[in-house]
């Protein structure tokens, strides 16, 4: 597929089209996604919030660099997950969401909140949970490399994150469907 320049002015192309193809360093991706949460034009027009489930909108993929616009709405999460091996980034650009986050190897997890103006970005290794429990819709902006193929979900044991299934997926919202979550139960 070929990138979407429709979708970002010209000052954002080089990244997306210069990237290194085996995967982009967390730290510009975070760049990215900080750049393109100050160029609204080139995404406040595909918001849409859907009680059902979290909105997720492709604005632009090459074969290094995907990029997505998450809407929120009101006690959407996405299961603690990592996202198959690639690196990410994400920037909140309207209200504010918890994230739960660990290494794939850590006993412990941790909680913090991003709110309009954060920027976080995270290694390959990275688990993490979102939820948005504030009173309003939130919209966040998403860059991953090399581009999601599959996600991990996972369980928290007192010893540590618990592999419980890997999605293959194209989307930061797999199909979960009829999916069949083994138990997680304390060593
Ligand atoms: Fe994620």
């Amino acid at each position: 597929m070929q990138t979407s320049k429709d979708a970002f002015p010209a000052e954002i192309w080089p990244v997306l089209e210069g990237a290194d193809p085996v995967g982009v360093r967390p730290i510009v991706l975070r760049k990215l996604v900080s750049d393109i949460a100050g160029l609204p034009d080139s995404w406040s027009g595909r918001l849409e919030f859907d009680l059902g489930k979290r909105h997720c909108v492709r604005l632009s993929r090459n074969s290094s660099i995907e990029v997505w616009l998450i809407c929120w709405e009101l006690g959407q999460d996405t299961l603690l997950h990592d996202h198959g091996g690639s690196s990410g980034a994400f920037a909140l650009v309207r209200g504010s969401l918890i994230e739960d986050h660990a290494d794939v190897d850590a006993r412990d997890i941790r909680t913090r909140e991003h709110r309009t103006g954060d920027a976080v970005a995270f290694g390959p290794r990275y688990l993490h949970n979102l939820v948005n429990v504030s009173g309003e819709p939130a919209v966040s902006l998403h860059a991953y490399s090399p581009p999601l193929r599959s996600m991990n979900f996972y369980g928290w044991s007192s010893s540590g994150p618990r592999h419980l299934r890997e999605i293959p997926c194209d989307s930061p919202e797999p199909d979960l469907t009829g999916i069949q979550w083994p138990e997680v139960s304390a060593p």
